[in-house]
C-alpha cells in the first residue's frame, strides 16, 4: 500500500515518510478493541490533513515485510526530511529495522495506536525507541496526527529534544 499528498501545487514542502509495519493492512477488522474501527486509510488521510495544514507532504508505504521496510528507511536517506513509523510487531525485536533508522539523518517519530507499556510484558521492549526522537502511542488514530505535528515542530526547530540522550550513538545533535 502506498499513498503520496501534498505540495501537488508546485510550493516546496518538506516530506515525511511514513511507514506502515505487519498486519497494520488489517487495521478496522483486527482488534477494535485495541485498535479501533478506523482503517489504515483512515489514519493515513488523518496524517496527510494534519500534514497540509503544517505545509508538509506525506509519503506513505505498508508492508509486512521487515526488509522491505529497511529498503524503505535506506531510500529515505537524503530524499526524505523526516520519517514517522509505527513498525507494529517489529517495533520490539526488529534489530535491522533500527540500524537502518539510526542512518537516516532526520528526524524520527515511532508511532502506536495502543500504549504498549499498558499490555503483554514482551511488548514493553521497543528496539526503535533509542533511534526515534520520540514516541507517541497510545491516542489511537489521533496519534498519527500528533506525529506529523510532532515532526513539523522537530523540522522547525521548535521542539527541544535530549538529542544527545534519545538518539545515542547516532551522532544526530
Ligand atoms: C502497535 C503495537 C504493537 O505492539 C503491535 O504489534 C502492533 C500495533 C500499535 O500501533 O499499537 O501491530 O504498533
Amino acid at each position: 500500500m502506498t499513498s503520496k499528498s501534498g505540495g501537488e501545487r508546485g510550493e516546496e514542502r518538506k516530506l515525511v515518510l511514513l511507514l506502515s509495519g505487519p498486519n497494520l493492512d488489517l487495521l478496522g477488522e483486527r482488534s477494535p478493541e485495541i485498535y479501533g474501527r478506523e482503517t489504515l486509510v483512515e489514519h493515513v488521510a488523518g496524517a496527510a490533513e494534519e500534514a497540509d495544514r503544517l505545509q508538509l507532504a506525506v509519503e506513505h508505504h505498508q508492508s509486512n515485510h521487515e526488509g522491505e521496510l529497511v529498503e524503505l528507511v535506506h531510500g529515505a536517506r537524503g530524499r526524505v526530511d523526516a520519517v514517522v513509523i509505527n513498525a507494529g510487531a517489529l517495533s520490539h525485536y526488529s534489530w535491522s529495522l533500527h540500524d537502518a533508522l539510526e542512518c537516516f539523518e532526520g528526524p524520527v517519530v515511532e508511532l502506536h495506536l495502543s500504549n504498549p507499556l499498558a499490555r503483554e510484558p514482551w511488548r514493553h521492549t521497543s528496539v526503535l525507541a533509542p533511534v526515534a526522537d520520540g514516541t507517541v502511542a497510545g491516542f489511537g488514530g489521533l496519534g498519527y496526527r500528533l506525529a506529523i505535528w510532532a515532526v513539523a515542530e522537530l523540522l522547525g526547530g521548535r521542539a527541544q529534544v535530549p538529542s544527545s540522550e534519545t538518539r545515542a550513538g547516532r551522532g544526530v545533535s
